[in-house]
């Protein structure tokens, strides 16, 4: 039985990865991509996404557009935004113009009667600031049980990107995320930055992919070695000529969980912190009474995700002829 998902993102490099992955993995029933304010403006990466199904062939996956902003902040994308690094996103992914247009209906009201129309049976995978959830939650307290399980790219315990102390999706939207780790999720994964950058793609594993010659390992190839400049130019992760794929990471654990290493334990969201705004408070060393809310993970196996990227994207998969 192939695994119902939704996948919202900001799209965005690593997001039109994920998108790959998971609108061609045969164990994958990709439904639906939600899309939210992030990376690059709202509009942008709803293009930006229509670009990458109708580059693959999955034009037939709706698109839904949600929120432009934070549900409390005023100060993004403007005065923070320019914290964020654009070697590392593009405004406009390098994929054709999109034949294929977004759907009408906003995307948090889209997930609450989409997910209550199939209680339990549905995958929530969260790529960029969490907004879309939070706005959901908000107009149906339903939602949250309503969803199988919730896997959330973002947060940082000892490894931050868009402050000292801070990973971006979280840090995007902060009040949208405290929301979202408050609510009655049957089960919430969380892939932070410590596991996302022990599966770095190498230049070489680009080239690999690139040799698979059919578009998605063509176009994983361009994107992820964009990445990897920008990486190499703003901030090397110690591993020269590579840089993490941070969302499909999440949709190749959802594949298969041993992918991921997790522990189980509490997570909150500081939301006023002068200096820590958008920090995920992982208690893995049971500090406080707080229960725990959260699959933490903490590793990520790199060869096994590669592995599953290039199975994937090869031309003789089911789903991919070669590029014409
Ligand atoms: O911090 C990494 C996350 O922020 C990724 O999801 C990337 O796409 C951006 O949204
Ligand atoms: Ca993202």
């Amino acid at each position: 039985m192939r695994k119902k998902l939704i996948l919202d993102v900001d799209t965005g490099t690593d997001d039109a990865v994920a998108i790959m992955l998971a609108g061609l993995h045969s164990d994958l029933d990709l439904i639906a991509v939600t899309v939210v304010n992030g990376n690059v403006p709202v509009e942008n990466c709803t293009d930006n996404t229509l670009r990458t199904l109708d580059w693959i062939g999955r034009s037939d996956i709706p698109v839904y557009q949600g929120l432009s902003h934070p549900i409390v902040r005023e100060d993004f994308p403007t005065p923070r935004a320019t914290k964020r690094d654009p070697k590392v996103h593009m405004a406009v992914l390098p994929l054709p113009a999109a034949t294929s247009s977004k759907k009408e209906l906003s995307a948090p009201i889209f997930l609450t009667q989409t997910f209550a129309q199939q209680p339990g049976e549905i995958t929530l995978v969260a790529v960029g600031p969490l907004s879309n959830i939070a706005a959901a939650i908000a107009i149906d307290p339903k939602f949250p049980e309503n969803c199988a399980e919730l896997i959330i790219m973002g947060g940082a315990v000892n490894k931050s990107n868009i402050t000292p102390s801070a990973e971006f999706n979280i840090w995007a939207d902060p009040e949208a995320a405290a929301q979202v780790f408050r609510a009655p999720f049957r089960k919430i994964t969380l892939v932070p930055l410590d596991a996302t950058h022990q599966a770095l793609v190498s230049k070489d594993q680009c080239e690999m992919l690139r040799g698979l010659g059919s578009p998605a390992s063509i176009a994983s190839a361009d994107i992820i070695e964009h990445r990897i400049k920008g990486y190499e130019e703003t901030q090397p992760t110690g591993t020269p000529l590579s840089a993490p794929v941070h969302d499909a990471v999440c949709i190749a654990a959802l594949v298969d969980r041993e992918i991921i290493e997790t522990k189980y334990v509490n997570v909150v969201i500081e939301t006023l912190g002068e200096y820590t705004i958008g920090r995920t408070v992982v208690d893995h060393e049971k500090r406080t009474k707080r229960e725990p809310n959260c699959h933490v993970a903490f590793g990520a196996k790199r060869e096994a995700f590669v592995a599953m990227l290039s199975e994937t994207f090869a031309p003789t998969a089911p789903s991919q002829a070669k590029a014409s």
